[in-house]
């Protein structure tokens, strides 16, 4: 089957992505739901997270995406794959990752990669923006008191702006770094790194 075709971009304010999702259910979508989870905040065709359930299979996955043709076709690849640790989910993250995060245990939640989000270029784009203030509140709320988040664009000014955000909240604090921890990258950067393109990452830990 050939790869799903979709929209480049959709609003992420317009009425149909206001809906609220169900909350992840861990017990029902995991086969072990005590692993620690890893949550990756747009994520596009999934195949960031299809190659990491094999390369480090001792963690839990959750891909999260508002383009619902590529959480559908994300999960049927991984069902093809046979991963039990691994579950995408339509949502917009902008707007409702709290309520699709509500009922994880705490202690569960370890490590949050948002990568190469759509920057909305435009000024009066900014509210399109995925990573807001409600976005980070939800992780720091969220995250197990030894997680971590990991942030890379290559685009300077949103690296600015997602940095800033986090970079202000004192339940973070930064762990600067220039190489990616993870042993798989996604669609996006190998296509970047192919072009010789600078990369802006940084890595936050939970403050103890
Ligand atoms: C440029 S792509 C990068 C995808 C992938 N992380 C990578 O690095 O290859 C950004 C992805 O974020 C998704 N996205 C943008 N806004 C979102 C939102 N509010 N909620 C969930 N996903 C969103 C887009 O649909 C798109 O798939």
């Amino acid at each position: 089957m050939g790869r799903v075709r979709v929209h480049q971009h959709v609003n992420p304010l317009s009425p149909y992505y206001r809906r609220s999702p169900e909350p992840i259910d861990i017990e029902n979508v995991f086969a072990d739901p005590e692993r620690p989870l890893l949550l990756d905040i747009g994520s596009a065709r999934g195949r960031f997270l299809l190659r990491m359930a094999e390369a480090e299979p001792a963690w839990n996955y959750i891909g999260v995406e508002i383009r619902e043709p590529l959480v559908e076709e994300a999960n049927r690849l991984a069902a093809e794959q046979g991963s039990t640790n691994l579950h995408y989910a339509f949502c917009n993250a902008m707007l409702w990752l709290d309520r699709l995060l509500d009922g994880i245990p705490p202690g569960v939640l370890q490590s949050v990669t948002i990568q190469f989000p759509d920057p909305w270029f435009k000024k009066r784009h900014a509210k399109r923006r995925m990573v807001n203030q409600e976005m980070v509140d939800t992780i720091a709320e969220h995250l197990a008191p030894t997680g971590r988040v990991f942030v890379q664009t290559d685009i300077e000014f949103l690296a600015e702006e997602m940095f800033a955000l986090f970079r202000a909240d004192e339940r973070f604090a930064e762990f600067s770094t220039d190489a990616n921890p993870f042993p798989v990258k996604t669609e996006r950067e190998k296509a970047v790194e192919d072009k010789d393109l600078p990369v802006y990452r940084t890595m936050f830990l939970v403050q103890g």
